[in-house]
């Protein structure tokens, strides 16, 4: 059901979201749910020490689901199955999840009907999620997963695909048959399709692995997690890398041509025929994605295929709900010409939200000029400020964010009411940067006015972040900085 249309958005259009009382009722249903989760022995452990980030996303999602605003679209990238495949789910604690859901409904939900309807609706989800067997009474094994001590399996199986040593392929596989869950076959059938390993892709075809199981190809380096990702089949992969003896072993095992692929790796007259028989694929959902609306039109944008998207969107009457996330796609390619198609079918530019389009000679003012602009939330001080994720001092960064919008004395929120995670701290530019010792940023931001003794939540300086940062940060020259408040220059290269 998941990888199929029919499961996908079951409520689009029937008027549910807006009946059942719109997002304060979906945020209370989510709250409800978590609150249910929070003292569960059984599902607790499976879910992240802190839940914050999950009840943020999971209400963009519900809000969807249920027919709302695309939101979580706009910011997802994996499947129901990719993002569970990873939690062990047996029915038992399907039914326990299902338990929750139950009560949280009652609890938010007024109409009787609506609730049995999306009850329904939420319990084949909840059993097509079912990936493991009950454990036998004392079995604790590690499980399969993409990333943490599970994920190691799976990055040995890929090596090993990347390589072409069939015979280790093998062995992984009769050591660990959780590597035959078609997320990981899609993995290591990836690697494999992508390093030109004929040898290796033959033989996990012959373990049954489909040949057109799906999986996350990374195609960009900037930009947030799920704008560096689109899921491509194997055959997707051969093209893109000329596998040719690949490509061949997978159309004769059946490989079928699709839409997602010829708009992402720019097959013109492919997609032309394959328009011109049914018109309605230009937008049609992603199924290896299920739930998420991501269409050929994400796909030719995170192919930087310009002409497939002209195609795809002369199939697509304008003006058009979509296109915030394609937008997003097209400003991280620094791509003028698919930003220019995007606007003109109607994608909305007050979307965008913070990245590097405010750095772009043309792009900047182009989409400033159709609304787009950095919010006050403080999102973008996470994006600029913080040495997370191996971030870099990048003033031009900063000073163009707050040309674009951004305020030096935002605060770094979220939600309202969060207790917990970063938000909650309710801290400014300036104490993130001072942490991660970003030094002409800082003095950005003293330019721009930014309060050197502005208190967070819990009445913390910046200096006072000063002393939990790392060793490497350069404390004397940041407090000195900070204490000049902004009036001295001192060089820094
Ligand atoms: C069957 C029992 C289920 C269990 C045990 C379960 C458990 C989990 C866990 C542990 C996560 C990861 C949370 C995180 O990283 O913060 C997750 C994510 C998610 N679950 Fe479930 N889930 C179940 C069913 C469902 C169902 C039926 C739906 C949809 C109706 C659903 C929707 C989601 C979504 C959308 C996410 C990802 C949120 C994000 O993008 O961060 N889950 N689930």
């Amino acid at each position: 059901m998941l990888r199929h249309s029919p499961g996908f958005r079951p409520f689009r259009g029937a008027g549910l979201f807006d009946r059942i009382g719109g997002q304060p009722t979906v945020d209370r249903l989510v709250d409800a749910l978590y609150d249910g989760f929070e003292n569960d022995e059984l599902l607790r452990p499976l879910f992240p020490r802190d839940l914050a980030d999950g009840r943020a996303m999971q209400k963009l999602f519900f809000a969807e689901w249920l027919g709302g605003p695309h939101r979580y679209s706009e910011q997802a990238y994996g499947s129901l199955l990719h993002r569970h495949e990873s939690v062990p789910v047996t029915r038992a604690v399907a039914g326990r999840w299902l338990w929750h859901f139950r009560q949280a409904l009652s609890a938010t939900v007024a109409a009787e009907d609506d609730r049995w309807t999306i009850l329904d609706q939420a319990h084949s989800l909840a059993l097509a999620l079912v990936n493991r067997s009950s454990p036998a009474a004392g079995e604790r094994r590690q499980h399969v997963a993409l990333h943490g001590v599970g994920g190691r399996v799976v990055k040995r199986a890929t090596d090993l695909a990347r390589r072409g040593d069939v015979a280790g392929v093998d062995a992984a596989l009769a050591e660990e048959p959780d590597l035959l869950i078609p997320t990981y076959a899609g993995a290591i059938m990836q690697e494999a399709a992508l390093a030109g390993r004929a040898d290796v892709v033959g033989s996990l075809l012959r373990h049954g692995v489909g040949a057109d199981t799906p999986f996350r190809l990374q195609v960009g380096v900037v930009g947030r997690a799920y704008e560096r990702v689109v899921f491509a089949t194997p055959l997707c992969v051969a093209r893109l890398k000329r596998r040719p003896s690949v490509e061949s072993l997978l159309l004769e095992a059946g490989a079928r041509e699709d839409v997602f692929t010829s708009a992402f790796l720019g097959d013109h007259s492919s997609l032309v025929r394959t328009l011109e028989d049914e018109p309605d694929l230009a937008r049609s959902p992603d199924p290896a994605v299920d739930v998420l609306d991501i269409t050929p039109v994400d796909h030719a944008v995170a192919g930087g295929q310009v002409e497939a998207l002209r195609v795809l969107l002369g199939h697509i009457a304008a003006p058009w709900d979509g296109g915030a996330r394609a937008l997003r796609g097209a400003a991280e390619h620094g791509s003028v010409p698919m930003v220019e198609l995007l606007l003109d079918h109607g994608a909305d530019a007050t979307r965008i939200g913070v990245g590097r389009w405010v750095l772009h000679p043309e792009l900047a003012p182009l989409l400033a000029g159709s609304g787009a602009s950095i919010d006050s939330s403080g999102s973008w001080i996470g994006a600029a400020c913080t040495g997370n994720q191996a971030r870099k001092d990048d003033p031009d960064y900063v000073r163009a964010l707050l040309r674009y919008g951004a305020r030096a004395d935002d605060r770094r929120t979220g939600e309202p009411g969060r207790t917990s995670g970063v938000e909650a701290l309710n801290a400014t530019a300036l104490h993130y940067a001072a942490k991660a010792g970003f030094l002409r940023t800082i003095e950005v931001l003293l330019e721009h006015g930014a309060d050197p003794r502005a208190l967070d939540s819990r009445g913390h300086t910046p200096l006072d972040w000063l002393e939990t940062a790392a060793r490497s940060v350069p404390r004397a020259a940041v407090r000195e900085l900070l204490a000049s408040q902004g009036s001295t220059k001192i060089g820094f290269e």
